[in-house]
């Protein structure tokens, strides 16, 4: 965030894919995919699938903590309704407390009793932040859902001390005095933490920094990120954004063994301007175009950010770790800050970032999305008591069946699809395949009016079985709204056609789809 986006480029198909000439605007179009299951590559690391929650707007306060005296059912404060929808996601990993608020955010101020904990203001994101959700709050949250807590410490206002008490604080079992305030704080046994960013866009809001001087900030604050039990940390360095590659160049050049990972920022704005970034909901055809076109350009990010890394680091050691992307529309007047609707539309950039972290199997291993609940392009909405989960709640849950399955080659031949000057592809994919042998195939229709006659097959898996479930709604702004039916759920996927190992599936205009292929 916080740079301005380089005008869109329209961006290469994806190395496997050849585009057939476009077949007009009939109903339907037809196109051929194979599935290289002879030639597996590697595996797809879970923690692709987190998410990310910061002190921001309505993402904690509200949308997770509504405190132990509210009306609205919880567990020590946190709402069971989130608990419960994101248990059922199994999300992987959630990062917190920040984002920019991380570089403002001093740990002390969030543990001990709450009514003695300080109020102070959040210069990034306005209010009061009165660290009711701490530490320990978050923790607990982290377990009830069963989520990989990923902790973003202070790099910008913070020193390597602070972090390194904090460190101390959430692991060790010794009796150091500040594993015994811990206790007395109500947690016994050290908390499991593997995943520390070392601050966060230390190029912006994290101290507007050049990357020499975070560079060496950097080893600095890592030489102090100890052991403090039998669990080793994993070092995350603050990484790029979008198309900042002399950052990852001298990141990767000067500290590249000092870290576990490096992370890489991209939000998808359909006009490319942070003043004027277009509606969540109030859209056409050309803004779904540009949508979908921005969104592509992560492949191009991924792909030059990870060339940079294997200059470095052929053997792949450091894993590239997309902690912030998804769509930032404009907030509407009155509500809180960056929250904003998702529909069908948010469904499809979900698939295809999904897709394209699967095809960077061998060096994107973590990812998380922004934001978990009430911010950009979130899992889940509240509105008081109300909860609802979006389309792009749907998308994560339809790609958990690629949790630790080993990537497959895709070879797809299909139309482009083109708007004026500019085309995007059509079909969108990418496979796995399971320890019990089942291929999956997680393919979008990035075309809004035209369903797909995809003709299938599975190289080195001969397959005569064919399930799976869809996204898809009548338009492409349909959403899931606060007392209404929702508009975008998925549905049983039945457009399937088999003749020997012929396999023919029809992929719904403007669709998530993913297949079990056996
Ligand atoms: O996710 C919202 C903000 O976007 C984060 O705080 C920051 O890291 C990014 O610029």
């Amino acid at each position: 965030m916080l740079t301005a986006l380089a005008s869109a480029q329209a961006p290469a198909p994806p190395a496997a894919a050849s585009a057939a000439p476009a077949t007009g605007r009939g109903s339907s179009f037809d196109a051929t995919l194979t599935i290289r299951a002879d030639h597996p590559g590697s595996k797809i690391d879970p923690r692709i699938y987190g998410n990310f929650a910061e002190h921001l707007g309505r993402g904690i306060y509200e949308g997770i903590w509504v405190g132990e005296g509210s009306a609205i059912p919880n567990t020590r404060g946190m709402r069971n309704d989130v608990i419960a929808a994101l248990r059922k996601l199994q999300l992987p990993l959630l990062r917190w407390p920040g984002g920019c608020f991380a570089d403002e955010y001093h740990w002390r101020d969030g543990i001990g009793p709450r009514n003695k904990r300080p109020h102070r203001a959040n210069t990034w994101w306005g209010g009061v932040e009165t660290n009711a959700f701490g530490l320990h709050e978050f923790m607990d949250l982290a377990e009830l859902i069963g989520t990989e807590p990923y902790i973003s410490v202070n790099v910008g206002s913070g020193s390597p001390r602070e972090m390194a008490e904090w460190l101390e604080y959430m692991t060790s079992d010794s009796d150091s005095e500040l594993a015994q305030l811990r206790r007395k704080n109500g947690r016994q046994k050290p908390w499991k933490v593997k995943l520390i960013g070392v601050g966060n866009e230390n190029w912006g809001c994290g101290g507007n920094m050049r990357p020499e001087f975070y560079a060496d900030t950097y080893k600095q604050f890592a030489t102090f990120i100890k052991k403090y039990s039998d669990t080793t940390f994993e070092r995350i360095a603050s990484g790029p954004s979008d198309e900042q590659y002399a950052w990852t160049n001298v990141l990767m050049a000067q500290a590249g063994k000092q870290m576990d990972g490096l992370s890489l920022h991209y939000y998808t704005l359909p006009t490319g301007k942070w003043d004027a970034k277009g509606s969540a909901t109030r859209f056409g055809e050309s803004e779904w175009h540009a949508t979908l076109l921005r969104t592509l350009r992560m492949g191009t990010f991924l792909s030059k950010h990870s060339a940079i890394m294997d200059k470095y680091d052929p053997a792949k050691r450091v894993s590239l770790v997309v902690d912030e992307w998804g769509t930032w529309y404009d907030t509407e007047p009155g509500a809180s800050p960056l929250y904003q609707q998702n529909t069908l539309r948010d469904a499809v950039v979900a698939g295809i970032n999904l897709n394209l972290f699967q095809q960077h199997a061998d060096r994107v291993r973590a990812a998380a999305s922004a934001q978990a609940i009430n911010v950009l392009q979130a899992l889940i909405l509240t509105k008081g008591s109300q909860m609802v989960l979006t389309p792009t709640y749907h998308v994560y849950d339809l790609y958990r069946v690629h949790r630790d399955a080993l990537a497959l080659p895709v070879e797809l031949s299909a139309p482009r699809y083109l708007l004026g000057q500019a085309s995007v592809p059509t079909l969108h994919a990418s496979a796995s395949r399971d320890a019990a042998g089942v291929v999956h195939l997680s393919i979008v229709n990035l075309d809004p009016n035209r369903s797909a006659q995809l003709k299938l097959k599975v190289a080195g898996a001969p397959s005569r079985k064919v399930s799976g479930r869809t996204l898809t709604a009548p338009t492409m702004t349909a959403l899931n709204d606060f007392g209404a039916a929702p508009g975008v759920t998925p549905a049983p996927f039945e457009a399937i056609q088999i003749e020997g190992e012929r396999i023919t599936v029809t992929l719904p205009a403007k669709s998530v789809t993913v297949l079990a292929i056996q």
